[in-house]
């Protein structure tokens, strides 16, 4: 694009290194800084494509409205530039201001802000150059995974938002109400499912997992990248309200080791294919000069390598259980049979079952801590204190769950029967086995009725892996717009 488009972006200007002087140039971009000197003003300009800024040199007189965080368009010569810290520079010409700006008020300065000074202004923090680097990356991410899923020939759906149920059972939806149809809380007709928008109480989605799960049974393999929610008071670096989910269904897997080795083989090719982008050597250079809010960049380097290697190791609940019973000391929580792991354990896990470098998938979880819709692992082991399913967790080093994923209870008995054990389906004294009392859930033990073939799947946590790749300390500066109990800003 470089010898033909007139405006070109910062960051393929920055690559051009031609060694004659080119004419007629324009980029457009936002003021980063300005300096003053007698007869010109060195402008720092970035347009969001690249980490580094370009150096523009205009005389004085053209840039009187040249204020910090103003929107420009700059033309001129692209020059081999005397300085130190670029190659070539644009001497300009032309300037035009196209969104003025005033500088005094700007909160957004050429120097260091905290991440909780930019967590109070998400409306103007992806200007900083970091966070448009954690942007592209997440567009890089999405287009790399298109790519995988298209070559293993996965159809990318678009399940709903809007549910009928909480498919994961742990009582953190959030409901949804048309602001003008809700009944006033405490009123006869608050229960009145005649004035209810829908009929009745309808939920966001905390994973698109079971409408997945139906289309799988239609055309076969699937995936989607939908946004979650998720009603949890979590007030940790981990937990979002809000947050992206990238689920997959294989339809005819007959156990987990398919299904597991599809997230190893996506995240494998993610990061290898993206290891060499401009994007990702953005990254490391800011990792490297920051040295603050992101892990380091060697530290960086390593989870992405890691991420390229070979047989992530794979342990059983039960065994890793016994590992940590092994060093109880090491923990503030007694590791028990029956409970689920904390995360100083999945980061022990991780360290040592994974060597620091691979991400650990832990199978085999106890049935009663887990989803009404995991399938029992049969036959079960004597060795081990009760029923288990054929589930994994993805636990990456420092980080801990990435991931959870499970073969799906495929037949309508062992279904039913999990759902009745779990509360969802109620018993007939205490209402019909459709409607309400089945938790919304009608449709989805309906599909066992018609060719259910046994599946599988898994729910990556979008920004939680973004996080990793980026070694961004907690996921809410990884999401340009975080919602998380008590913040939700714009
Ligand atoms: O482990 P979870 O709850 O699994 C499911 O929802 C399954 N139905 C997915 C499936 O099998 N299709 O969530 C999946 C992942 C977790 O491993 C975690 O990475 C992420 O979603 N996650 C969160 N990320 C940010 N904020 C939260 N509050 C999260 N809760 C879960
Ligand atoms: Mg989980």
């Amino acid at each position: 694009c470089v010898s033909r488009c007139a405006t070109r972006s910062v960051a393929e200007l920055l690559q051009w290194r031609p060694a004659e002087k080119a004419d007629d140039v324009t980029v457009n971009g936002f003021v980063r800084s300005v300096r003053s000197m007698k007869a010109h003003r060195f402008i720092s300009l970035g347009d969001g494509s690249s980490l580094a800024p370009l150096q523009a040199l205009v005389p004085a007189d053209d840039a009187k409205d040249l204020a910090v965080g103003a929107a420009v368009r700059l033309s001129g010569s692209w020059v081999s530039s005397p300085g130190a810290a670029q190659s070539h520079e644009l001497h300009v010409s032309r300037v035009e201001v196209l969104g003025p700006s005033d500088a005094k008020t700007f909160p957004i300065q050429k120097k260091y802000h905290t991440p909780e000074y930019l967590r109070t202004m998400p409306h103007l923090r992806a200007r900083t150059p970091v966070n448009a680097v954690l942007l592209r990356l997440r567009s890089d991410v999405i287009a790399s995974l298109t790519q995988f899923f298209a070559g293993r020939s996965f159809t990318q759906t678009h399940p709903p938002i809007i549910t009928s149920s909480d498919c994961e059972g742990a009582g953190e939806v959030f409901t949804v109400t048309p602001a003008n149809d809700a009944p006033a809380p405490g009123s006869s007709s608050e229960n009145n499912s005649q004035e209810l928008f829908f009929r009745s109480k309808k939920y966001l989605t905390v994973s698109t997992q079971l409408h997945l799960e139906a289309l799988a049974q239609a055309v076969g393999n699937v995936w989607t990248l939908s946004p979650v929610f998720r009603a949890e008071k979590s007030d940790t670096s981990r937990h979002l309200s809000e947050f992206y989910m990238l689920e997959a269904e294989m339809s005819f897997v007959d156990d987990l080791g398919p299904v597991m080795d599809l997230a190893e083989d996506m995240l494998r090719s993610v990061s290898s294919s993206l290891i060499e982008s401009s994007t990702v050597r953005d990254l490391l250079f800011r990792s490297r000069t920051s040295g603050s809010d992101l892990a380091p960049a060697d530290e960086v380097r390593r989870r992405w390598e890691g991420l390229m290697q070979r047989d992530w190791p794979r342990i059983k609940y039960s065994d890793a259980v016994t590992l940590l019973q092994q060093k109880s000391s090491l923990f503030e929580h007694k590791p028990t049979w029956g409970a689920g792991l904390q995360s100083e354990h999945e980061k022990y896990l991780a360290e040592y079952v994974g060597g620091g470098e691979k991400p650990v998938f832990v199978t085999n979880y106890p049935r009663d801590i887990k989803a009404f819709y995991m399938r029992e692992t049969l036959p079960a082991s004597p060795d081990v204190p009760g029923p288990t399913v054929d589930c994994f967790d993805l636990l990456v080093p420092e980080f801990c769950e990435i991931a959870g994923g499970s073969m799906r209870e495929h037949r309508l008995d062992p279904l039913l029967d999990a759902m009745k054990r779990q509360g969802i389906l109620k018993p007939p004294s205490e209402g019909v086995s459709d409607g309400p009392s089945s938790g919304g859930l009608d449709w989805y033990v309906d599909l066992r009725r018609w060719g259910s073939p046994p599946h599988g799947g898994f729910g990556v946590g979008f920004d939680r892996l973004l996080s990793y790749l980026a070694g961004v300390q907690t996921v809410r500066d990884m999401v340009t717009f975080p919602r998380w109990h008590g913040r939700c800003d714009c």
